[in-house]
């Protein structure tokens, strides 16, 4: 029985005689039934949370202010099986919940819940097996940890390529890295799910168990259950070679050309980048205000072989860090955290490439939306920049993911990001359909120019925006999805709980 902790935070509530949080906190949080009943029903190894106690703000809290709401309670499952009791009561209550890894969803209602929010950080061990070269880690991890966890053994997994982001939704999603060109995406990478269903039941799932389920999670995020463990590939790791440059707007042209240049001509599977075309309004205390761009350069091994990256070196810059080091001091190298906290959006806009005519409208439109979206508390407009090689989709040993439906042609994910004050919610509304103008607007530029199939390309369910159609993200695949969500949630149980629902 759980009931100890809620009862001493109402005996805390008492000796605070009565501040308003512990009012509402009595009135509507403890009371709540549905926590109160999941409380009574898990093992010890697991704790529900109410307002007031530091972990039911952590638990609730998201990298994107916006993407947080105010549960009824926040409940940290210890093991599988405790899982599945949250969920068997869930279901037969018909409660509203969310289910949280790294929360950096960038919808709302995806991870967050005004009903009752899951957080998985208890999920926080990482296994690593020198025998088969596979790695399980928990699904409340973040790429960090898993990082830090495997570079003792000198092998790494094809994992986020920032600071901060879970391991969980970016592996159910697809999950591009720095490792991609060489390996494919994560979903690629995956061998094994552990799965508690919506029935409750914990399940081991792989290619060899259950084929269709398998397919469904490679992409399906929580349509199917909730994600325990993951078990993954992994791959050789050295020390790595790159970082972080800044260039200030007088450089823009020289950094969109070596940009063009490097996604045009380079074929090594070991080098990447992003070109981070920004615009900082002067809300922000991130740098020299306006446009400028965050250019992240990587190497998969100590040193880039010659012609490589030298435009992007020999342009000159605000600064530099850039050198010889481990993976995870170069994930940490990235300035992926400086608007964390502010209300963002993400959305998407696939191309085939990165043209001159392309690189321009991105540019233009940072500019265009920058300057406009500064007067409504915008902090950071920015388009990355991520080429990728047209091979990255046959890593996949011919098997099938949710995500993405078709292998014949890699679409390349730039991704937008909005960000404003996390005071702003009046403002909400406009950034969504400034982002979703700036993403269209760069899809006609594309198709103009003959990148056929950019319009209806398939969009990377981690970076749409909400209410994104479902066949714009599964394509073809949306009928056989919804045909094994059928099969493994008749009741819909997971339909309780957002995103992108099949
Ligand atoms: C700063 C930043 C950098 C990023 N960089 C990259 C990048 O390099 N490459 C890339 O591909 N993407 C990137 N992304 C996008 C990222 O993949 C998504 O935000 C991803 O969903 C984050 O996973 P999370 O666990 O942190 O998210 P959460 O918000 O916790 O979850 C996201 C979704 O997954 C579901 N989910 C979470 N845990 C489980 C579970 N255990 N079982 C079932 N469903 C679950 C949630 O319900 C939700 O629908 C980045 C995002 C940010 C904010
Ligand atoms: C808060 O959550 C962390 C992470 O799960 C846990 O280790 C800690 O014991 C929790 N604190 C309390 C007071 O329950
Ligand atoms: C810049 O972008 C805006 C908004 O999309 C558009 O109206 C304008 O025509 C663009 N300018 C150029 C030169 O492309």
């Amino acid at each position: 029985m759980k009931l100890n902790s809620s009862l001493l935070q109402l005996a805390s509530c008492a000796v605070l005689l009565a501040s308003d949080a512990c009012a509402s906190t009595l009135d509507k949080r403890i009371l709540d039934p549905v926590c109160v009943q999941i409380a009574g029903a898990i093992s010890s190894a697991s704790d529900v949370y109410y307002l007031g106690h530091p972990n039911y703000s952590s638990d609730n809290n998201h990298w994107a202010s916006s993407s947080s709401q105010v549960s009824k309670c926040s409940v940290q499952p210890g093991t599988a099986a405790d899982v599945g009791i949250i969920l068997g009561i869930l279901g037969s209550t018909q409660t509203p919940f969310a289910v949280k890894g790294g929360g950096h969803a960038s919808n709302q209602g995806f991870s967050s819940t005004t009903g009752i929010q899951i957080s998985m950080k208890r999920f926080n061990q990482v296994t690593y097996d020198a025998g088969t070269q596979l790695v399980q880690f928990g699904s409340g991890l973040i790429w960090d940890d898993v990082y830090a966890a495997l570079a003792p053994t000198g092998r790494n997994v094809v994992g986020g390529r920032v600071s901060g982001v879970g391991v969980a939704g970016f592996t159910l999603g697809g999950g591009y890295s720095w490792k991609t060109n060489q390996y494919g995406l994560t979903v690629d990478t995956v061998t094994a799910y552990e799965l508690v269903k919506p029935d409750g039941t914990v399940a081991t799932v792989t290619h060899a168990s259950d084929p269709n389920l398998f397919f469904g999670l490679k992409g399906g995020f929580n349509n199917f259950g909730i994600v325990t463990k993951f078990t993954l590939k992994t791959f050789p790791q050295t020390q790595v070679w790159g970082g972080l440059i800044t260039y200030t707007v007088d450089q823009i042209s020289a950094v969109t050309a070596a940009a063009e240049a490097f996604s045009s001509t380079v074929t090594d599977p070991k080098a990447s980048m992003i070109s981070a075309i920004n615009y900082i309004s002067p809300l922000a205390i991130l740098g020299p205000v306006g446009l400028g761009v965050s250019q992240l350069l990587f190497y998969d091994g100590p040193t880039p072989p010659p012609g490589i990256f030298d435009a992007f070196l020999s342009i000159p810059h605000f600064t530099k860090d850039v050198s010889t080091r481990s993976f995870l001091s170069l994930v940490q190298a990235a300035p992926a955290n400086v608007a964390s906290g502010s209300r963002g959006t993400f959305q998407s806009s696939p191309l085939l490439a990165y043209s001159s005519s392309v690189l321009n409208a991105i540019v233009n439109e940072t500019l265009f939306w920058g300057t406009r979206l500064s007067l409504k508390t915008g902090i950071l407009i920015s388009y990355d920049v991520e080429p990728f090689l047209p091979s990255i989709l046959s890593h996949n040993n011919g098997l099938a993911s949710a995500y993405p439906a078709s292998r014949s042609t890699a679409y390349l994910p730039l991704n937008l990001y909005f960000a404003w004050a996390p005071g702003s919610s009046i403002f909400d509304q406009d950034f969504q359909d400034a982002i979703r103008a700036s993403a269209a607007r760069i899809t006609q530029v594309a198709k103009d120019e003959g990148q056929t199939g950019v319009d209806t390309a398939p969009i990377y369910p981690n970076y749409a925006i909400s209410g994104t159609p479902l066949a714009r993200i599964y394509g073809s695949n949306v009928a056989a999805l919804q045909t094994l969500k059928q099969q493994v949630d008749p009741n819909n149980v997971m339909g309780l709980a957002g995103g992108w629902k099949v």
